[in-house]
């Protein structure tokens, strides 16, 4: 058995800020699935939005304009209170970052450079080129090592132990030597991602799939507004890889196959930058009445980049270039990029407040796994790399004030009994049953992807809802053909299967329920948005007959009243 004060399970930007913030007091252990520079914050690419007014287009910029931008980009859902604390905080920690030594762009005046990105009144993303996420994860990783986080690397958390109302920690299992070890941990802090690979169509990492957010879901915590999908508009056709915000907020067109810069038609202000939700709605609807282009990889909408000039694309761009000329062989200084929606992010996750806290004791979570919410119903573009860094950081306060307040005993009988069930579950899944977990995972990824997409309508997600059920029947007989529990990737896809079947039909069962369109849920067949009715979180719990339980919470209003979204 393995004991830290602290545990936190996810090596990216959210885990790493908060271990760097404990770990001066405490032992803190960061078990991570992969190595923590492998995580997916390393993805993201175009910026961290923070009011720091240094664009000379945006020198009266506050946190306060942030804040409102945040609130109707997330179409008044996210609760107006925390996106308040995040929006001031993100000055903070974007200078703590540069102070740490992370190599943001410059404006000539050597100030943070920032840039224009969808749904915000002025240019405020902080940016390092388009490797915004590399750089921030690689300072972070650097800043852990130097202060002395033990890390684990390649260890997969498989259940979450909680007993009284209180964390008692984890079971983990070692992937390289196939050792199943519990770990026992006064405080909890989840921040493993979100769950993007229950779609087919993803930007996400393989490794999002979402398990960190089922396992607190099966130990009986709440789980918030599952419904908000993100599909972010640009991704390159074929592999789904993200093409950022960032091309669009340097200059760049989407335009279709009538040579038309369509956006005008949809929201001729704004434009390419309106806010995702809009944008992808935008491109799928021109791509489904026949204004796309065909190809084998699938029908899309160019993203054009050439009127920016080789230059500006070297300078601001250089990894978009990269990305093309490697997967697709386009180079966007002479062609248009071939593009298409693709799921990119999770708006629900863990229910927490704003110090990453959940209903039970000891157990918080923060980053996209967490659910605050600050992102609503849609989350605005360089709003993420903020959440994480400023919730890991708030998450880290938060526990040092639980464990200086609080006499935490720990239950070593209750972790050791959980271990034992861990064991039994992974036997059963070696040894008896005829499902394979791949064909399973295919076709939920299918179904999702065709039927709970960027529209939605009863009928398709009533067919998803079915197959849902359908393949959890099929999940109980599922069997992994190699018992050896080392690097056995088989046997860890069967295990997280389970929590992404859940996690399917938390946002299938939200969607079919809430008959009303708002931000990242749209539905055909209820296309206004009912603030009588539908201005409240959804909250799923695993009900007594195992199948989630759903219920209701208030959205927190402070200053701004929910009004017609106009951009
Ligand atoms: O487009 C992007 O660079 C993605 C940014 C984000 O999701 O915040």
């Amino acid at each position: 058995m393995l004991y830290h004060d602290v545990l936190i399970v996810g090596g990216g930007l959210a885990g790493l800020r908060a271990a760097v913030g404990l770990c001066d007091k405490y032992n803190v252990g960061l078990f991570s699935k992969v190595h923590p520079i492998r995580s997916h914050s390393i993805a993201a690419q175009g910026g961290i939005n923070a009011a720091l007014a240094n664009n000379p287009e945006a020198k009266d910029d506050t946190w306060e304009k942030h804040t409102f931008d945040t609130v109707k980009g997330s179409d008044y859902l996210a609760d107006q209170d925390a996106a308040e604390i995040m929006c001031k905080e993100a000055s903070i920690i974007v200078y703590e970052m540069e102070h740490w030594g992370c190599p943001f762009s410059r404006f000539p005046d050597n100030s943070i450079a920032q840039r224009p990105f969808g749904g915000a009144g002025y240019p405020r993303t902080c940016y390092s080129t388009d490797i915004t996420g590399h750089v921030l994860l690689n300072t972070l990783f650097e800043r852990s090592v130097y202060k002395g986080v033990n890390i684990y690397s390649e260890y997969i958390v498989l259940a979450l132990v909680v007993g009284d109302g209180k964390c008692h920690g984890v079971i983990v299992l070692d992937q390289l030597n196939g050792r199943i070890i519990p770990v026992l941990a006064k405080a909890t802090l989840f921040a493993t991602g979100g769950y993007g690979r229950v779609y087919y169509y993803s930007t996400n990492a393989l490794t999002n799939t979402g398990s960190g957010i089922g396992i607190p879901y099966r130990a009986g915590i709440p789980i918030k507004d599952m419904e908000f999908v993100q599909f972010h508009p640009t991704s390159l056709i074929g592999t789904n890889i993200l093409m950022t915000e960032g091309c669009r907020g340097e200059g760049g067109y989407l335009v279709n196959n009538k040579g038309e810069r369509f956006m005008e038609r949809y929201v001729p202000k704004a434009m390419e930058l309106a806010p995702r939700d809009i944008v992808s709605r935008s491109i799928q609807t021109e791509i489904e009445e026949g204004r796309g282009f065909e190809s084998e990889l699938g029908n899309y909408i160019q993203l054009d980049l050439r009127h920016l000039g080789e230059k500006k694309i070297m300078e601001k761009l250089p990894g978009i270039r990269s990305i093309c000329l490697d997967f697709i062989g386009i180079d966007p200084i002479l062609e248009p990029i071939p593009i298409m929606p693709a799921q990119h992010y999770s708006m629900g996750g863990i229910d927490t407040d704003e110090k990453a806290e959940t209903i039970v004791k000891g157990f918080y979570a923060a980053g996209e796994c967490a659910c605050v919410s600050v992102h609503g119903a849609n989350r605005l573009g360089g709003n993420s790399l903020l959440d994480t860094i400023v919730f890991g950081k708030l998450g880290a306060i938060a526990i040092e004030e639980y464990l200086q307040t609080n006499e935490i005993k720990l239950d070593e009988k209750l972790v050791m009994g959980r271990k034992t069930e861990v064991e039994e579950t992974i036997k059963k899944l070696t040894h008896s049953g005829h499902e394979k977990p791949f064909k399973i995972l295919e076709e939920l990824r299918g179904t999702m992807s065709q039927y709970v997409g960027i529209f939605r309508t009863k009928e398709e997600l009533q067919l998803a809802f079915n197959k849902i059920l359908e393949l959890k029947e099929k999940y109980k007989h599922v069997k992994v053909s190699s018992p050896k529990p080392h690097m056995n990737y088989e046997l860890i896809g069967a295990i997280e299967l389970e929590y992404m079947l859940d996690i399917c039909h938390i946002i299938v069962l939200g969607a079919l329920l809430r008959e009303e369109s708002r931000g990242a849920h749209w539905r055909r067949d209820f296309p206004e948005r009912k603030d009588a009715d539908w201005l409240k979180h959804t909250v799923a719990t695993l009900g007594k007959d195992g199948e989630p339980s759903i219920s209701y919470k208030d959205v927190v209003i402070t200053r701004y009243t929910p009004m017609e979204r106009k951009y």
